[in-house]
C-alpha cells in the first residue's frame, strides 16, 4: 500500500508537524513507510489558469509538482496535514490543490478519473487550529474535500483540533497525539 502526506505547516516542529508524526508512526506499525512533501521546502509555482490542462490533462509548469503529479496518480492514501490560516487551508496546501486543475480537466472534462486502487483509495484531513472556531474547520474542509474528490479519493477523514495555538501546544492536548496515532492505523488498517 502506497501512501503519501503532504505537511503544510511553515512551522518547523510545530503543531501539525507533531501530529503528522503521530499519524505516520500510528501507519508504520503496518510496517508501512510514508512520503512525505514538506511543501515550504518546495518550489511550486501557482496554478496560472493558463487552460494549459483543459485538453490534454497535463499541467505545462515545469516545477516540483511533477513529482506530486505522480505520488498524487500512484497513492492508496493521502494525507493532507495543515494549520488553519484564516479559516482556510495554508498557502501551501492550497497551490497544490490548485494545481491538481490538471486532475480535474483529466476527471470531468476527458472523462478519464485516476483508476480506483485495489486498497480503495482514501484520504486523511488533519487540521490544527489557534481558535476555538469551527468555521475555520469547515472552510479548510470543504476545500480538502474538493481535492480529495478531483483526485478520484472517495472517502475521507478529518481530524481537527482547535484552541491549539503556541508552537508545540498540541504535546498538551489531552488526546490530540493519541487520536492522530490511532487516525494513521485505522487509514491503512482497511
Ligand atoms: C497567518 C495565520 C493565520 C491564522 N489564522 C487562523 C484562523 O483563521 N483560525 C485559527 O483557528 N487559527 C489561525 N491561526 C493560528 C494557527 O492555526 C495555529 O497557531 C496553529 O497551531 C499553527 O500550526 P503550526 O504550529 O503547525 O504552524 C493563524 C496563524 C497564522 C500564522
Amino acid at each position: 500500500m502506497k501512501v503519501i502526506a503532504f505537511l503544510g505547516s511553515p512551522r518547523e516542529n510545530g503543531n501539525t508537524e507533531l501530529l503528522l508524526k503521530e499519524t505516520i508512526r500510528g501507519i508504520e506499525t503496518f510496517r508501512l513507510k510514508v512520503k512525505t512533501f514538506n511543501l515550504n521546502n518546495m518550489d511550486i509555482t501557482p496554478c496560472q489558469n493558463c487552460g494549459g490542462c483543459d485538453e490534454s490533462g497535463e499541467c505545462i509548469i515545469d516545477d516540483e509538482m511533477s513529482e506530486i503529479y505522480q505520488n498524487i496518480r500512484t497513492a492508496d492514501r493521502i494525507i493532507l496535514a495543515s494549520p488553519i490560516f484564516f479559516f482556510s487551508l495554508s498557502a501551501q496546501v492550497k497551490i497544490i490543490i490548485d494545481r491538481c486543475q490538471c486532475f480535474w480537466c483529466e476527471k470531468y472534462l476527458l472523462k478519464r478519473p485516476i483508476p480506483e486502487s485495489k486498497y480503495s483509495r482514501k484520504g486523511l484531513l488533519l487540521l490544527v487550529g489557534g481558535m476555538k472556531k469551527e468555521i475555520g474547520v469547515q472552510c479548510a474542509d470543504s476545500t480538502a474535500k474538493a481535492f480529495f474528490r478531483t483526485v478520484s479519493v472517495p472517502k475521507h477523514k478529518t481530524l481537527s483540533f482547535l484552541g491549539v495555538d503556541a508552537k508545540g501546544a498540541i504535546l498538551k492536548h489531552p488526546t490530540a497525539l493519541k487520536d492522530a496515532f490511532e487516525a494513521g492505523k485505522e487509514l491503512v488498517s482497511t
